[in-house]
């Protein structure tokens, strides 16, 4: 079966064609820096074709939530390194997802700073998980040209951080309604400038952080997370799929390894006007970089989404969290451990690195 066979993605080679999507575990501390337990949830998973990191902080000013891990400061950066160091020694491969939560955040957890965002629109209809508990969404502080120039520098060096920590490369989290995704929607996007208004304008911010990134780390290192139809975050488009089909050409000019393409989930309904296409062929037929199908996949849907030929390879997110050993479950038609939501974000080692793999 393709799922379980081979497969190479930049100049990488991965085992299988399984890959562990980015999962943000609030498990770091203070500072932003992981310790032990990250270094043994991260290797336990190492069978994996390719993990994604969880979504680590570019800066201080990319922080949105509490306990996430950045990869701005020295012992932040010293700390990743005995992850990738050990994941290596077990065979796996590792990338350094690049966050930057835009609105997406809390002035509770950013020393009393409100967040930056295109322009100065709340998250609605929903809550943010704070430090304090559950807390309204405040109205984000508009964005500078300055600031969007600095922040597309912090990506950059973030993305250098990444490469001497030892990561195999860097994925742009451009998906689920952080900044990048925000410079994308009306819902968050008012600009007149050059970074608003038209479709041109709205995916410039993406452009111009993967130019950065791949100037930075070199193309075969970089790939970027989209979630085209995906609400969450408050993500309202008014022209989803021209918006996206538009942002895809103009990627499909740049060089760089894969696209992660994430569907909407049965979850989270898309507003009315959305398209019922399903992303990945509608999509992922125009890209022009690897593939690579997320969310909701099991092992029987993976493997038909494969013999499609239009992903290369599918990532997995609840299945990987609960189950260590994911290749080799779906290797044997084994039993699978059902994922813990209370203990999905934050906490100790019960939930994060105590899921049994088949030999334990
Ligand atoms: C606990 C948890 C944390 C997540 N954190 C992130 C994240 O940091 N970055 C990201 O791109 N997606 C994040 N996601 C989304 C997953 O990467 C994935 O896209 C989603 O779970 C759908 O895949 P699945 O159906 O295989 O779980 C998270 C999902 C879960 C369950």
């Amino acid at each position: 079966m393709k799922l379980l066979g081979k497969a190479t993605l930049g100049k990488l080679t991965l085992k299988n064609s399984m890959v562990m999507s980015a999962m943000t575990r609030s498990r770091a501390d203070l500072n932003g820096v992981v310790g032990d337990t990250t270094v043994q949830y991260y290797t336990q998973r190492a069978s994996a074709g390719m993990m994604f990191t969880e979504a680590i902080r570019i800066s201080e000013e990319a922080t949105g939530s509490p306990l996430t891990p950045g990869i701005y400061a020295p012992e932040q950066i010293t700390a990743w390194k005995k992850v990738t160091q050990a994941v290596h020694a077990h065979g796996g491969l590792i990338v350094a997802q690049l966050w930057h939560t835009g609105r997406a955040g809390h002035s509770i957890d950013r020393n009393g700073k409100l967040p930056l965002a295109p322009s100065a629109r709340p998250i609605t209809g929903a809550q943010h998980f704070t430090s304090q508990g559950a807390k309204d969404y405040e109205t984000p502080q508009e964005i500078t040209v300055a600031e969007i120039q600095q922040t597309i520098r912090d990506y950059g060096q973030a993305a250098k951080n990444a490469i001497e920590a030892g990561f195999d490369g860097v994925e742009l989290h451009a998906a689920n309604g952080y900044l990048p995704s925000q410079f994308l929607a009306e819902s968050a996007n008012q600009r007149t400038d050059d970074y608003g208004g038209s479709i041109p304008n709205k995916v410039r911010f993406v452009l111009e952080v993967m130019q950065e990134l791949i100037d930075v780390v070199g193309g075969d290192k970089v790939g970027i997370k989209l979630s085209p139809f995906h609400p969450y975050g408050d993500m309202v488009l008014d022209d989803p799929t021209g918006t996206y089909t538009y942002l895809i050409e103009e990627l499909n000019k740049l060089n760089f390894a894969y696209v992660e393409l994430m569907k909407r989930s049965p979850y989270f309904p898309s507003p009315a006007h959305y398209p019922a296409d399903d992303e990945i062929a509608l999509f992922g037929s125009r890209i022009k970089q690897t593939v690579i199908a997320n969310a909701g996949y099991d092992k029987a849907s993976a493997e038909t989404e494969l013999e499609k030929d239009i992903a290369k390879l599918v990532s997995f997110g609840t299945l990987f969290l609960a189950n260590p050993d994911l290749p080799k479950r779906f290797e044997l038609d084994a039993e699978l451990n059902q994922p813990d939501r209370a203990t999905m974000f934050g906490g100790g080692a019960q939930g994060y690195i105590d899921y049994p793999s088949l030999n334990n």
